[in-house]
């Protein structure tokens, strides 16, 4: 059943209206449940609200089944491309001419957001795809419908950098936000992240109420990291399709259907198959499909770059040095 946004709004109207609220990110508020702040009553636009209601509704309505696969994040940790490798992964002997251009492979035309739904946007909205076993989700850890940890359900976790994930939440608030509010400003959106104000943050606590769960359920709990996933993809694909239940085969890691995978799933790839607004017209502010590709970049360890600084300097002195009088 088609479940009216209006409805849930109205359903927990009372529940809302008794939580701590504070000023937020787009001149609106948020409301703290469970320990984590969300925006109310469906946002901006109705297929990208992680709205407190939205919460509920999936925590009282959701009924997971053992097998489903969960994958789950805090906004901008690379949830997009989580969401295309498992899909890749699961549905690789279903799509027969594998992942060459002449492919009729789904996420070389549509977003991966379309192949892998989140429970608390679209349980209730009856997509399609909510169905076959694989769903998203920006619920944390301990805000989870029941089911899905008395079920014994598969979780993957994805986290980032903090900072890199600021800077993308950032930009994605911009791009989102309504025509008609001033942009979010860096310097005043900084201190509230910082200090756990966030839709769906605080962000530390995400990240460690899964981390917490991977280490006391490593079998049903897998934690990855965005940059460990750039900097070695093959090797976390290999462990993202054991955990799931697909591992690659000998013969497909020597045919090469790893790093094929990878690639099908390249922020180049992904972005050029998403370009066009395939959502909504441009004039709307329906969520288009490029935002969730912006740069990709991975922010450098500043310890490690300031060493590498140093052994540059070294370096480059070396032979002057190596004329010097010395002295024991
Ligand atoms: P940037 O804004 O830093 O570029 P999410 O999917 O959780 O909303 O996160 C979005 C971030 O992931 C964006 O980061 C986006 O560019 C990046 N991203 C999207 N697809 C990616 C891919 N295939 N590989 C690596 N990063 C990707």
């Amino acid at each position: 059943r088609k479940i009216k946004m209006s409805e849930i709004i109205e359903r927990y109207k009372d529940k809302v209206s008794t939580l701590p609220k504070q000023e937020s990110w787009m001149n609106n508020h948020v409301y703290k449940y469970q320990g984590f702040w969300y925006h109310q009553g469906f946002w901006y636009h109705s297929n990208a609200s992680f709205s407190v209601e939205a919460i509920m509704a999936t925590q009282d309505d959701f009924k997971a089944k053992p097998t489903d696969v969960f994958l789950a994040s805090h906004p901008k940790s690379g949830t997009t491309w989580l969401k295309a490798l498992v899909f890749a992964i699961m549905t690789r002997t279903k799509f027969k001419s594998g992942f060459s251009s002449s492919s009729t492979h789904p996420l070389l035309t549509i977003s991966p957001h379309d192949c892998v739904p989140f429970i608390e946007t679209e349980s209730f909205l009856n997509n399609p795809a909510y169905a076959n076993g694989l769903m998203a989700t920006h619920i944390p850890y301990n805000s989870l419908p029941e089911s899905i940890v008395s079920s014994n359900c598969r979780i993957v976790y994805i986290c980032r950098n903090p900072k890199d994930v600021f800077v993308s939440y950032w930009h994605f608030m911009n791009k989102v936000r309504d025509n008609a509010s001033a942009s979010i400003k860096l310097k005043d959106v900084f201190e509230m992240f910082s200090s756990g104000i966030s839709p769906v943050g605080p962000f530390w606590d995400h990240v460690i109420g899964y981390r917490k769960a991977s280490l006391e359920r490593p079998d049903k709990v897998l934690f990855l990291n965005y940059e460990e996933l750039q900097k070695d993809a093959n090797n976390e694909v290999k462990k993202l399709a054991k955990f799931v239940g697909y591992p690659f085969t000998e013969e497909e890691e020597a045919t090469g259907r790893v790093e094929e995978l990878i690639n099908l799933c390249s922020f180049e790839k992904l972005k050029e198959a998403n370009k066009a607004n395939k959502d909504g017209d441009e004039t709307s502010n329906v969520l288009s499909n490029e935002f969730f590709f912006r740069k990709a970049n991975v922010t450098k360890d500043e310890e490690k770059s300031r060493k590498e600084k140093m052994s540059e300097i070294i370096e480059r002195y070396k032979e002057k040095v190596s004329t010097l009088p010395m002295q024991e």
